[in-house]
């Protein structure tokens, strides 16, 4: 088993949200989506960004080809987050998001 966190500070994000061709490097369109919809999108961006982050920490991948974009989280009907690898959902790898006033949190692990 690996694991992996990470912690963001939202207000990083701010000049992230407008910003399409930023989003567009980092987020699936499903992320941008989401998290756009949503009252506070900073947070829900930052927590994805996070994700990605720790589920790469907990890959420990060496392949240099490998980034964090090939990563996306896509909530299920439940609200619960789940790891896409390359658009395909991966059932090895579970993660958890958290969120406050300032900061997200994203704790992986890899089974
Ligand atoms: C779902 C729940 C756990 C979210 O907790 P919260 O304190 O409101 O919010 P947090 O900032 O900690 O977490 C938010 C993240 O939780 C995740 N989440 C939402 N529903 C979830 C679920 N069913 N399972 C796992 N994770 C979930 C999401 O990733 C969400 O972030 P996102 O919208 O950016 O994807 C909470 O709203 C809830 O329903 N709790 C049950 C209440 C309860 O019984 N509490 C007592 C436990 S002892």
């Amino acid at each position: 088993m690996n694991i992996g966190v990470d912690i963001e500070e939202i207000k990083r994000f701010a000049k992230y949200v407008k910003d399409k061709k930023y989003l567009k490097r980092v987020f699936t369109d499903e992320e941008i989506s989401y998290s756009l919809a949503k009252k506070n999108a900073m947070q829900h961006l930052a927590a994805r960004f996070a994700a990605k982050e720790a589920v790469w920490k907990a890959l420990n991948t060496r392949n240099k080809r490998f980034m964090v974009t090939d990563i996306s989280i896509k909530n299920n009907k439940d609200g619960r987050p789940q790891v896409y690898i390359r658009n395909k959902k991966c059932k090895k790898i579970d993660v958890s998001l958290s969120h406050t006033d300032k900061y997200v949190v994203a704790f992986a692990v890899v089974f």
